[in-house]
C-alpha cells in the first residue's frame, strides 16, 4: 500500500493534520504578526491549510513542501479555490532535500508535526533556523512527554525515550541553538481527542464506502491498535505544542545543516 494514501484516508476529515484547532492557528498567526508580503515556508505542509489560510486572511506569500502527492493535490486545489492569485508554491519532495533558492530567506520557517524529517526536534530547529532570515521566526509543532512514558507505550508506538522530550528539555534545546522563545501553546486535551477520533471516524467511513478496496484490509490492520494505544497511554503521556522562536539577528544562513 502507498503509505501516503493511508494517511490521506485516515486524515480525510481533518482541517489540520495535527492536534491543533482553528482557534489555535488564529492565535499563532497573531503572534507571527503576518503582514501582506511576508514570506512563509512550511515544510511538511500537508494539505496546505496553514499557508492558504495565512494567504487568505493576511496576504502572505510562500512555499509549502510535502512528500505526499495526495496532500499536495489537496493543497493545490485549496489554493486555486480560495486564493488563486496568491504567490504560493507547493513542492512535492522530501523536506530534508529542500534548499531555498539563491538569496532566498523566509520571514517565517515552519514545520508542524514532522520533526522526523531531520531526526528530531533539534535537527528540525537547526534546519528551520537556516531557512529563516536573521531576526526571523521559526515555528515548530512537536509532541512532548507529559510524564515518563512506560516502556510498553514506547514499544507499542515504536518510540525511543529520546524520540520526544519534556517541555523544559525542548526549551533547553532551542536555547542552546541561540533561539529566543517568542511563544508556546500546548494543545488542550480535547484537540488531541478530536485529532485521534477524526481518524477513527475516517477509517469507519472508508470501510463502509469502499468495502472492496484492495487496500482496505491493510488500512484496517494498520489503524486497529491506534485508538487503543491512545486511550491506554497516549492521552496521558503525550502532549502537542506549537513553539515560536526568534532567530538571532546576527545568524547567517549556512549552506549545509549541521
Ligand atoms: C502530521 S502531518 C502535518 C501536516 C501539516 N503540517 C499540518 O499541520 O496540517 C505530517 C506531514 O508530513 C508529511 N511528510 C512526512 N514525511 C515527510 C518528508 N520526509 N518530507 C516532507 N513531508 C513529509 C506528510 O505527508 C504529512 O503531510
Amino acid at each position: 500500500m502507498d503509505i501516503w494514501f493511508y494517511y490521506d484516508v485516515t486524515h480525510s476529515g481533518h482541517v489540520y493534520y495535527n492536534p491543533v484547532s482553528k482557534s489555535g492557528v488564529r492565535e499563532l498567526e497573531t503572534v507571527l504578526e503576518l503582514d501582506a508580503g511576508r514570506n512563509v515556508l512550511d515544510i511538511a505542509c500537508g494539505m496546505g491549510e496553514m499557508l492558504v489560510g495565512f494567504a487568505e486572511r493576511r496576504g502572505i506569500r510562500g512555499a509549502g513542501v510535502d512528500i505526499s502527492p495526495h496532500a499536495l493535490r489537496r493543497a493545490r486545489e485549496k489554493k486555486e479555490a480560495r486564493v488563486p492569485g496568491a504567490d504560493l508554491t507547493f513542492l512535492e519532495m522530501d523536506g530534508k532535500d529542500y534548499r531555498p533558492g539563491p538569496g532566498e530567506t523566509f520571514d517565517v520557517a515552519m514545520c508542524i508535526g514532522a520533526s522526523w524529517i531531520w531526526g528530531g526536534f533539534e535537527g528540525t530547529l537547526r534546519a528551520l533556523r537556516s531557512f529563516a532570515r536573521p531576526g526571523g521566526l521559526v515555528v515548530c509543532g512537536e509532541p512532548f512527554f507529559r510524564k515518563e512514558p512506560p516502556p510498553e507505550y514506547l514499544e507499542a508506538e515504536g518510540f525511543d525515550r529520546d524520540t520526544f522530550f519534556t517541555l523544559p528539555e525542548n526549551l533547553a534545546i532551542a536555547e542552546r541553538l541561540g533561539l529566543g522563545l517568542v511563544w508556546f501553546r500546548g494543545s488542550p486535551e480535547e484537540e488531541w481527542d478530536r485529532y485521534e477520533m477524526l481518524q477513527v471516524v475516517a477509517v469507519d467511513r472508508f470501510r463502509r464506502e469502499n468495502p472492496d478496496h484492495p487496500d482496505l484490509p491493510e488500512i484496517l490492520k494498520r489503524h486497529e491498535p491506534a485508538p487503543r494505544n491512545y486511550l491506554r497511554w497516549g492521552r496521558d503521556c503525550l502532549g502537542f505544542a506549537l513553539w515560536v522562536f526568534r532567530t538571532p539577528e546576527t545568524f547567517r544562513t549556512p549552506t549545509k545543516h549541521r
